[in-house]
């Protein structure tokens, strides 16, 4: 897909740079297999086994009591039994973009930590909001939650002084980093996570989604998703700055806007109900994922 601002741009200045941040590439082949009919658990297997750092990670999360992991396991195969293609698929991705955030540079391991939070907590509300709402989609949504401010990692990496100016605002209003990032660099973090996507090859839906998570009725194909992002990194900022899972006002957010507009059903839910249900039933699987934080 088309990138609005000049890709060259950022190509040249990360290769100029020395650092674009790779998939690992066990990733990036777990990824891609798992869409083909014939891929069998097998071959899944033997592609995670190639990398041993993957292998742990995805090992660790699956005896995390919230997969189900009363019995232990050490072994892949029946790991990816348990979970299925699809859930294991997730897990693999999320494993992965926890790995991009070793690239940040030294000194901003506090941000790192918290920009983990906030992107893990945004992947799995958004796969409550997709849960609740029936929207259909099988993992994408959590996938692109996770994923969505990739481009801030790499505003971290490449422009770490403008990322930690950024960082020292500590603010969880989203809206005015744009301004900010528009008025010192020219572009913002969805664009440069939208180029980051391209690169990897990774679907056009997440692609889409993660440079559309601020803006989501622009997304010209997968506005849908772009509007679950939207909505939920809205949740996940408002639980970060409160600690709490009651009281959040949707009526601003461009993604709820958006789904409301879309269809009647959403228009006539009690949205306070509905928001407090999504960021509480989100808790537990938040919980598990912080057991990559140290990764
Ligand atoms: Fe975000
Ligand atoms: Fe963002």
């Amino acid at each position: 897909m088309a990138i609005a601002t000049s890709t060259e741009n950022f190509t040249d200045k990360f290769r100029q740079i020395g650092s674009v941040p790779t998939l690992p590439t066990a990733a990036t082949r777990a990824l891609a297999i798992v869409n083909d009919p014939n891929c069998s658990i097998k071959d899944f297997a033997k592609i995670v086994e190639t990398d041993p750092a993957l292998a742990t990670s995805l090992l660790k999360l699956v005896n995390s009591s919230f997969y189900g992991g009363n019995s232990k396991t050490s072994d892949i195969h029946q790991a990816i039994v348990r979970l299925g293609l699809r859930e294991t698929q997730n897990l693999i991705l999320a494993v992965s973009v926890r790995s991009v955030f070793r690239w940040m540079p030294k000194g901003q391991e506090a941000e790192r930590d918290r920009l983990w939070r906030h992107c893990s907590l945004t992947g799995v509300i958004s796969r409550q909001i997709n849960e609740k709402l029936g929207l259909g989609f099988r993992g994408e949504e959590f996938s692109a939650g996770l994923s969505h401010d990739l481009g801030r990692i790499m505003l971290a990496v490449g422009y770490p002084d403008v990322f930690s100016k950024l960082a020292n605002e500590k603010t969880t209003d989203e809206s005015q980093l744009l301004i900010l990032e528009q008025q010192m660099l020219g572009f913002t973090h969805p664009e440069l996570g939208g180029w980051l996507t391209t690169m990897w090859n990774l679907p056009d839906e997440l692609t889409e989604a993660i440079q559309y998570h601020h803006e989501p009725a622009r997304a010209p194909k997968y506005a849908v998703l772009a509007s679950i992002v939207s909505l939920a990194e809205e949740m996940a900022n408002y639980m970060e700055a409160t600690k709490s899972a009651e009281g959040i006002d949707l009526s601003n957010n461009p993604g709820w806007a958006f789904m409301c507009a879309q269809w009647e059903a959403v228009d006539n839910l009690d949205a306070d109900l509905f928001a407090t249900a999504v960021m509480t039933d989100a808790l537990p699987e938040a919980e598990a994922l912080s057991i990559l934080s140290g990764e």
